[in-house]
């Protein structure tokens, strides 16, 4: 089972926090399109997205650190022409995949990150005291 979080993020947490299905982890290919889903951050619904990055999940709110606008050049397309970063469809700030850092145009400071993990080809994302799952 491989569990990871990166770039900045809520407060640790807990070891027994809920975690949630997301998709199956033959959707998500290396550099290729996010799958795209929903939380609700500090009370708010946010979207958010997962891709693959050298064979690792990472998932993270669609929010630049620019100004809090969705990321994605095209409907879940985030990634350059490089494959190696991920950048802001409104400005041009890039973001490394696999920690969310900003490393490069007007960003400021890293990704919220999300905390996934793969398991049994299944893609799960956990809750953290401000993000938790949206309930319709
Ligand atoms: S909103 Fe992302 S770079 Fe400006």
């Amino acid at each position: 089972m491989n569990t990871q979080a990166s770039g900045e993020a809520g407060a640790p947490a807990p070891p027994d926090a809920p975690w949630h299905p997301l998709c199956h982890g033959r959707e998500l290919v290396d550099g290729g399109e996010a799958v795209p889903f929903d939380v609700r951050y500090r009370g708010q619904t946010c979207r958010a997205f997962a891709i693959r990055y050298r064979g690792q999940v990472h998932a993270y709110l669609n929010r630049c650190s620019h100004v809090a606008m969705e990321m994605d050049w095209m409907p879940n397309r985030f990634f350059d022409v490089t494959g190696h970063f991920l950048v802001c469809g409104a400005h041009g700030a890039l973001f490394e995949p696999h920690t969310g850092r900003c490393v490069g145009g007007p960003g400021r400071g890293p990704l919220v990150a999300i905390a996934v993990r793969e398991h049994d080809g299944v893609v799960f994302w956990q809750s953290q005291y401000d993000l938790q799952p949206v309930v319709f």
